[in-house]
């Protein structure tokens, strides 16, 4: 069946790029006689009816923009089944002929039980997390590292200063990516990761003696995944049988700043290639599947792979991280 009307949404944790993702979908569907609808806030603005029309004046400014002009939720009524069957017949009533969904593995999840309940839909993978199975990137990833960087190159200026030990906390609930590449990038001493079990007091005396040793700066990265900074500062202090340390620690989350800001220019290409793959794969009679990046390439992956899988954190990275001397620990068991 032709798609008259397309419905665009972006769902979970907004990341940066998104409007580019939104912007090159609705440009193409225009591009070939599809009338391209915004939905607002997410599968909430599916069952509140929240509808824009997205033409060139919303679309124009946006690509400098972070955040979502869509706006996002993440929608209670959409985990249940009869959430999902209300939306699938809204949609229809709306005459919404094929859906794109924008989002991290939650929003993922809705589109493929909306794709189950036979509505065409392509998701594309948007989280800064990096957890997505089936994609090396998600849409906002590369953005965030970015300002993680600019954030903890500030910090390492005045941990150099004092020779402090800083203990930096960014986002990453299962995943320990953004800590361990900006670690990497950063030259810290630790990335402390869900992935990984660091030894602690192997961890406290290195400090410890290479303070002793000759008075710097350190640099700890810790994923907000494993424990929050105040609990791990806790349990770091608590270890009394390690050399105790004379270097002054302090501790620094983050936060929604990670989120934020004008996308790179790496994310604003690759949202805008995603969004287009996504309407010529629909048009082309697809749905069910993930808009991916694998090893430079642009393709597409079935849903029930992308969501029964975890994302593993790259080899290339791990084995990067040994040589370059970076304390990560040692692999958890699961
Ligand atoms: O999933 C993306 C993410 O930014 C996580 O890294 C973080 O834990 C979470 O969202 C924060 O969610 P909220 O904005 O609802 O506090």
């Amino acid at each position: 069946m032709p798609i008259r009307k397309l419905g665009i949404l972006t769902s979970g944790g907004d990341s940066p790029g998104m409007n580019s993702a939104v912007r090159a979908a609705a440009l193409t569907a225009q591009n070939q006689g599809i009338i391209p609808i915004g939905i607002r806030r997410g599968y909430q603005g599916i069952l509140d009816r929240d509808l824009i029309p997205l033409d060139d004046t919303q679309l124009s400014p946006v690509l400098a923009h972070g955040g979502t002009l869509l706006q996002s939720s993440r929608c209670k009524a959409f985990y249940t089944e009869e959430g999902r069957q209300t939306g699938a017949q809204l949609l229809r009533d709306q005459e919404i002929d094929a859906l794109i969904v924008v989002g991290g593995d939650g929003s993922l999840t809705g589109a493929r039980e909306l794709h189950r309940l036979k509505i065409p839909v392509i998701g594309l993978p948007g989280t800064i997390d990096n957890d997505i199975y089936g994609t090396d990137i998600a849409i906002g990833v590369d953005t965030a590292l970015n300002t993680i960087m600019q954030m903890a190159d500030r910090i390492t200026d005045t941990a150099r200063s004092h020779q402090r030990c800083f203990l930096i906390e960014v986002m990453g609930r299962r995943s320990g990516y953004l800590a361990l590449s900006a670690a990497l990038s950063c030259g810290a001493t630790a990335a402390i990761i869900p992935e990984f079990r660091v030894n602690l007091k192997r961890l406290k005396d290195r400090l410890s003696h290479g303070f002793k040793a000759r008075p710097s700066d350190s640099i700890l990265f810790l994923a907000e995944g494993v424990a929050s900074a105040d609990e791990f500062e806790r349990r770091f202090q608590e270890l009394d049988d390690s050399p105790s340390s004379e270097q002054e620690f302090r501790k620094s989350v983050l936060g929604h700043v990670q989120r934020g800001g004008s996308p790179s220019h790496f994310d604003r290409l690759l949202a805008s290639r995603m969004g287009e793959l996504a309407v010529n794969a629909l048009v082309q009679g697809e749905s069910g599947v993930m808009t991916a990046l694998k090893r430079g390439r642009l393709t597409v992956v079935d849903f029930d792979e992308v969501l029964s899988r975890k994302k593993l954190l790259p080899n290339d990275l791990i084995r990067l991280a040994r040589h370059l001397g970076l304390e990560f620990g040692d692999v958890v068991e699961v």
